[in-house]
């Protein structure tokens, strides 16, 4: 049987670290929803102890979400993670996630901590949270840039008091697929008990790389959560784009041989909503949400997805919730593509003759044009008409 693959969305938290990106408590109760629609398994809905706008978003989308876990980022100290917690009260189910630093940079310049002191405030916190909740997810900020012995250290002594997910994260998005999840795969053979927790991948894009990280977390490191945000959002070049792994690992089930609870007929509505509400435009070329994600605009591709549709395409427009593929007439398409879209237009030529008449009009149009409406089509074909 195929293993389970935990998505765990943090649009509302880490995409909204997104320079530009914030939202209101209504707008992340809107997306939040929709989220649930999506059947995300996990929504980091923020950081509560951030803000009061944080705090009070929390608190709404515990209320009106009750599928997915619920969940508030804190740092690992006693007040961060009561007020996680008392934003979660209402929560039907509810996860604490608690995180520091611990690369030599991290830990020297920034905490100004020793590792011994890290050490002792994750095992403390981790414990503390385990008050409020028995799903408490720890995340080593830093990770891919962290010396192994003591991340095994630190993983194994917050494993002891109570953590079930670790979140191996990639934080500046240094990771490159092999080493990141070959890292991924040694702390699992070193750290004992690590079978008793789900080992979770968390990826920046810095290099380009977020979506292969993860999917290399995945299938080398063993890891069974993905941490990730519609359309990539996120601080600088953003996160791992949830539409992508998942339609990578739906696409490429024969590879992965992994299971999610995704209904991917919902995420084109859900990148929508989410780029709306931000101000952020997808770029057209963006795979699986972009306008041109499924369009074809040459002849020879429009040609042969008219005569099959698995010659130029590898997944369906409509299983990500578009209408359909779109096929864009312009100087490129076929006398095909051409005579496809008169009969979708509920235009009868009577004769090939006209045909060849109006497609040479609409090559002539299409020189002057970069794309040819269904409206530029009806008045040549009428023109076509008057003509005879
Ligand atoms: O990138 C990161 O390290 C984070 C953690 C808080 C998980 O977002
Ligand atoms: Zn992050």
């Amino acid at each position: 049987m195929a293993d389970k693959l935990i998505i765990f969305d943090t649009t509302l938290r880490d995409g909204e670290q997104s320079p530009g990106a914030s939202m209101t408590k209504d707008e992340k109760v809107r997306i939040a929803r929709q989220l649930e629609r999506l059947k995300v398994d996990v929504i980091e809905a923020g950081f509560a102890a951030a803000s009061v706008g944080d705090f009070e978003s929390i608190k709404a989308i515990s209320l009106a979400v009750r599928e997915p876990i619920i969940c508030s980022l804190s740092r690992a100290n006693d007040r961060d993670i009561a007020r996680a917690a008392e934003a979660l009260a209402g929560a039907e189910r509810k996860r604490i996630h608690t995180f520091i630093a611990t690369s030599p940079l991290h830990m020297e310049m920034k905490l100004r901590m020793s590792p011994d002191q890290v050490l002792e405030q994750a095992k403390q916190a981790v414990r503390y949270a385990r008050t409020f909740t028995d799903d408490v997810e720890f995340s080593p900020e830093d990770a891919s840039r962290s010396d192994i012995d003591f991340l095994c250290r630190v993983i194994e002594a917050v494993i002891k008091e109570g953590a079930t997910t670790i979140n191996f994260a990639d934080t500046v998005g240094y990771g490159v697929p092999e080493l990141y999840g070959n890292t991924l795969k040694t702390l699992r053979e070193r750290i004992p008990n690590s079978d008793k927790v789900i080992w979770s991948v968390h990826c920046h894009n810095d290099l380009g790389m977020a979506v292969a990280n993860s999917l290399a977390g995945v299938m080398i490191g063993g890891a069974r959560q993905v941490e990730c945000t519609i359309n990539g959002l996120g601080e600088r070049a953003g996160n791992t784009a949830l539409e992508e792994i998942v339609m990578a690992v739906r696409t490429r089930k024969d590879y992965f041989n992994l299971d999610f609870g995704i209904d991917t007929t919902q995420i084109v509505a859900t990148s929508k909503l989410v780029s709306q509400i931000t101000g952020f435009t997808v770029q057209p070329n963006k795979a699986v949400v972009g306008a041109n994600a499924f369009a074809h605009a040459s002849g020879i591709h429009q040609d042969g997805i008219l005569k099959a549709r698995d010659t130029y395409e590898i997944m369906r427009a409509e299983d990500v919730g578009w209408s359909a593929n779109k096929i864009v007439l312009g100087k490129l398409s076929g006398r095909n593509a051409f005579k496809q879209r008169l009969q979708e237009l509920g235009i009868a030529l009577e004769s090939e003759a006209e045909v060849n008449a109006a497609f040479t009009r609409f090559k002539e149009l299409a020189d002057k044009k970069s794309e040819i409406f269904d409206e530029d089509i009806m008045s040549l074909v009428s023109a076509e008409e008057h003509s005879q």
